[in-house]
């Protein structure tokens, strides 16, 4: 086992410049966002998600701040996704150098009536398919002897949600805690490769996931002690930190970007 590198803290320790990035869900809200400042630090983007219009009108809009973006549209939990989207960024860049499991679906379900099929598309998209997005990249990462996966998991992780008041979201909440949870373990067994995972956990983001519901949303604001709902621009400085050499001696974390949120409950 080699031993870990001191940071160079003389250089630009959140230098992102050239790291490939394959970011999922990216056509929209927050993954759109962190693509947007990804490729303005200079990274190389590769944007994925199965709306393949909206991606495509995403990818132009990131181009003209960064020539060098690519764009994969799937759906991130059938097989072929996770080789198509390593293919990719070996393209644009010749490695992977972070992923960002952010594509994820949210949910109204109440614990006395959830189906199966209800609980199984969840727990496929938003554990299933992050799994095997990292097990696709992570030996790459490793012969690449540094790599660094970000899965977005949530503050409803670790407390009921707010649309928990009806019932709402189990499913959701409960795969957000075993992405984290799984993110921990990970990070452990590849440790001693020096290829890094952590998670940040959002508290509610004014996102088109938010669209039909978005007063409800809103009115949460005032228990948020920073005094302002979350915006998806507020998660990009920790992704950037967690993809930089700034954060090399951080793996198995969950940070919480909420505004303080938690601190209050
Ligand atoms: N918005 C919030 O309040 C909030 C809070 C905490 C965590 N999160 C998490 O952040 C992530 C992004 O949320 P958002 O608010 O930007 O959501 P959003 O609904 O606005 O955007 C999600 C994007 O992911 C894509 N997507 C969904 N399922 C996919 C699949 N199977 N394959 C490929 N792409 C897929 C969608 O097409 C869409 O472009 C999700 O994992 C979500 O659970 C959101």
């Amino acid at each position: 086992m080699t031993r870990l590198a001191v940071p160079n803290i003389r250089g630009n320790l959140f230098d992102v410049t050239g790291k490939v990035v394959a970011i999922t869900g990216a056509a929209q809200g927050i993954g759109y966002t962190l693509s947007e400042g990804f490729a303005a630090a200079g990274a190389k983007v590769v944007m994925v998600d199965l709306d393949a219009d909206k991606l495509e009108t995403a990818r132009k809009v990131i181009a003209e701040i960064n020539a060098d973006v690519g764009a994969v549209a799937t759906d991130v939990s059938v097989p072929d996704a996770a080789g198509k989207i390593v293919d990719a960024c070996k393209a644009l860049g010749g490695r992977v150098d972070c992923l960002i499991n952010n594509a994820g679906i949210m949910s109204y379900t109440d614990p006395r009536t959830i189906t199966d099929e209800e609980f199984d598309r969840m727990i496929k998209i938003n554990l299933k398919a992050p799994v095997q997005l990292m097990r696709a990249v992570l030996p790459e990462m490793e012969k690449q002897g540094a790599g660094s996966v970000i899965n977005i998991g949530s503050s409803w992780s670790s407390r009921a949600s707010v649309f928990n008041q009806s019932g709402g979201g189990v499913d959701y909440c409960a795969a957000k805690a075993a992405l984290q949870s799984y993110t921990r373990g990970a990070a452990q067994n590849m440790a001693e490769t020096h290829v890094r995972l952590n998670a940040i956990a959002p508290g509610g983001v004014d996102t088109p996931m938010h669209a039909h519901h978005r007063d409800f949303l809103m009115e949460y604001e005032k228990y948020i002690p920073l005094g302002r709902m979350t915006v998806a621009e507020d998660l990009v400085g920790t992704a950037i930190y967690l993809a930089s050499e700034a954060s090399a001696y951080i793996t198995g974390q969950t940070i919480h970007v909420n505004g303080g949120m938690i601190m209050v409950d």
